[in-house]
């Protein structure tokens, strides 16, 4: 996988007990932004309580207006329904697509379980045109693992 050498920084991150988990997500999205060049958006939404949508948590990137997202719109909503990794090369061939910029060229969800349920996602928009391979896919699993650990 190309991206071995950022387990341990995020390992570090995640595993840093004097920081609230919200402050180790953001400074998590941080790292990946800062290290990968097409991460120009890295956030997470969690499962709104008991709601049928989705809430922005920590996130690095233009400031959104989409703070809450109901559970089926957009790629992040869909992904919420799905249980599913949702990689889109082009967001423009997407009928169900929310747009948070017009820089936006493609997008990566995946998931994350706790105790097997889907509790939220990390979401990552990308200026670049169809970017994400498989090893974006497995990077992103990984951290979402070792999330899943803190909550
Ligand atoms: N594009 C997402 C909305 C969230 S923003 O990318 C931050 C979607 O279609 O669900």
């Amino acid at each position: 996988m190309r991206f071995e050498y950022l387990k341990p920084e995020i390992l570090d991150i995640l595993n840093n007990t004097e920081a609230t988990v919200n402050e180790r997500l953001y400074a998590l999205c941080n790292l990946l932004r800062e290290s990968i060049s097409y991460y120009d958006w890295v956030g997470y939404y969690f499962r709104n309580g008991d709601k049928e949508e989705l809430k922005l948590g920590p996130y690095v990137g233009a400031p959104t207006d989409h703070t809450i997202i109901p559970f089926g719109k957009g790629i992040c909503g869909q992904v919420a329904v799905s249980n599913e990794n949702f990689v889109v090369p082009d967001v423009k061939a997407q009928d169900n697509y929310i747009a948070c910029s017009i820089t936006v060229k493609a997008e990566i969800v995946i998931p994350l379980f706790v105790n097997g349920e889907n509790i939220g996602q990390i979401d990552i928009d990308s200026n670049t045109a169809d970017p994400f391979t498989e090893d974006d896919e497995r990077l992103l699993e990984f951290v979402n693992q070792k999330v899943a650990e803190l909550l």
